[in-house]
């Protein structure tokens, strides 16, 4: 049988949609970063510059000598490529959803 494009193109898609599905179950589960006072820098950061310049500031707290990852952690490169914002900031705009 001969390979045509389209079915070429169907064949890199498998493991595309299998990379997406797999993100969106990761982004229901992982912690999301807390909207607390501790989080605000980076929060902010994140909201001016973006997900880089968020995860140096996460990197001056969550480091091995101060508020370490756990033994399991995955490797932490991108943080916010796992942790997403918390939704709301509590009592701002009424509390939980
Ligand atoms: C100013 C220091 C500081 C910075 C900066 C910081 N964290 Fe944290 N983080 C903490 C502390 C302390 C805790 C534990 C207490 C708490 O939840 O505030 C924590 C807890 C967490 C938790 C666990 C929350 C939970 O529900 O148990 C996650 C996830 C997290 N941080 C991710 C991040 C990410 C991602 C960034 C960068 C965007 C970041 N943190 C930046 C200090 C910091
Ligand atoms: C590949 C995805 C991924 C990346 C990248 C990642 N994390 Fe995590 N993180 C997780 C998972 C999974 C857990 C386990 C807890 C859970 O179920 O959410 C976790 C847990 C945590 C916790 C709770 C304490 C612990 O160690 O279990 C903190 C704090 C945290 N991550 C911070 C960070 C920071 C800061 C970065 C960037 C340096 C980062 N994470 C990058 C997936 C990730």
């Amino acid at each position: 049988m001969k390979l045509r494009r389209a079915d070429i193109v169907f064949i890199m898609l498998i493991p595309a949609v299998v990379l997406c599905l797999w993100l969106l179950t990761t982004e229901q589960t992982t912690l999301r970063i807390p909207a607390d006072e501790t989080h605000s820098e980076a929060l902010q950061a994140f909201r001016d510059d973006g997900k880089k310049a968020a995860e140096k500031v996460c990197r001056t707290c969550h480091a091995a000598d101060r508020q370490p990852l756990s033994e399991q952690h995955p490797p932490g490169y991108r943080c916010m490529f796992c942790h997403k914002p918390a939704p709301a900031r509590a009592g701002a705009q009424g509390g939980d959803p």
